[in-house]
């Protein structure tokens, strides 16, 4: 390669190097600017109230976490995150006492996320959900 092809690949690279700086600097601004869906900021998730009884809970994938819907004895439909907030463990549904557990040190929460016992300095986070006809929306 002479001189003059190689201050052309130079170019190029540098050029390359520019453009994908250029990429990694303006897609924060981008997913600032894009339209989001939710109340949270977040895609929304819409279930079959008919998927759904009294007195039990649903897990499912929200923003990249666990969440769960619970369907109270009373009828009320409450969306928690299901990440403890001692130290990230994943809650379980005790049905039987109708309310979360966390598997990691025993921290206890009611099915509103607040604290009944154990470590947790904070409630489970709540996220909004509307009911419309027979369709659950979360987020
Ligand atoms: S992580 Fe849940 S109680 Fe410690």
């Amino acid at each position: 390669m002479d001189s003059d092809g190689r201050r052309k690949f130079l170019g190029v690279c540098l050029a390359g190097t520019a453009a994908a700086a250029a990429v990694a600097a303006g897609y924060p601004v981008f997913r600032f600017m894009a339209p989001r869906s939710g109340a949270t900021g977040l895609q929304k998730l819409v279930i079959s109230a008919a998927d759904l009884q009294e007195g039990e809970a649903k897990f499912f994938e929200y923003g990249g976490s666990s969440a769960v819907l619970v369907k109270t004895k009373g009828g009320e439909m409450i969306a928690l995150s299901a990440v403890c907030t001692h130290l990230g463990c994943i809650v379980q549904w005790v049905k039987e006492q109708q309310h979360f557990l966390c598997p990691c040190h025993g921290g206890q929460f009611a099915t509103d996320g607040t604290v009944l016992g154990g470590p947790p300095p904070r409630p489970l986070a709540k996220i909004p959900v509307t009911v419309t006809g027979g369709n659950i929306t979360i987020g």
